[in-house]
């Protein structure tokens, strides 16, 4: 398996992203593979950037077994050189880093979270930040799930 280094976004890197961040890293660890896959998070939207998630985030992410302490940051033109795959929450944010990406080549590591469900049919992850409990309970099944898919996609191969 070659060395992969994934950026997951959302918008606020508040709530969905740091999330799935910690979810990929724990999952990686238990499968002994630190050492060939980074995992990071950013936002479109810099107004939270410096912040620890989401309070709402970071309790149902402990219910869990997660312990989100990623500080929030705007994602970059430079993020594109940096990782091989971008993972985007939601069709809002696939705009918004189509639209940052130097170039064709460097959106094409553009992918929606969604994609790689495979219990789960949502094409997107829903942003929880104006919903109650529930919302972020949905966000934590879709990410474990499609986390879990994404792995498995990259044990197998080079195809992503
Ligand atoms: P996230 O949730 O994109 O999953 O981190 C949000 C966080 C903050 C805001 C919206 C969504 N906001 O409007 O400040």
């Amino acid at each position: 398996m070659k060395n992969t280094r994934i950026l997951f976004v959302c918008l606020g890197n508040i709530c969905r992203s740091p999330a799935a961040e910690e979810i990929m890293r724990q999952l990686i660890k238990k499968d002994g593979l630190s050492n060939k896959i980074d995992v990071d998070s950013a936002g479109t939207y810099g107004g939270h950037a410096g912040d620890l998630p989401d309070p709402r985030m970071r309790r149902a992410a402990r219910a869990r077994g997660y312990e989100l302490t990623s500080r929030s940051r705007r994602i970059t033109e430079d993020d594109f050189r940096k990782f091989d795959l971008i993972v985007v929450m939601d069709d809002s944010n696939y705009e918004r880093a189509y639209r940052l990406a130097p170039s064709l080549e460097d959106a094409g590591k553009i992918r929606r979270m969604t994609d790689f469900c495979r219990l789960h049919r949502a094409t997107y992850v829903p942003d929880p930040y104006y919903e109650g409990a529930r919302g972020f309970e949905i966000v934590l099944d879709l990410l474990e799930d499609a986390c879990g898919g994404l792995l498995e996609e990259l044990k197998k191969g080079p195809a992503i």
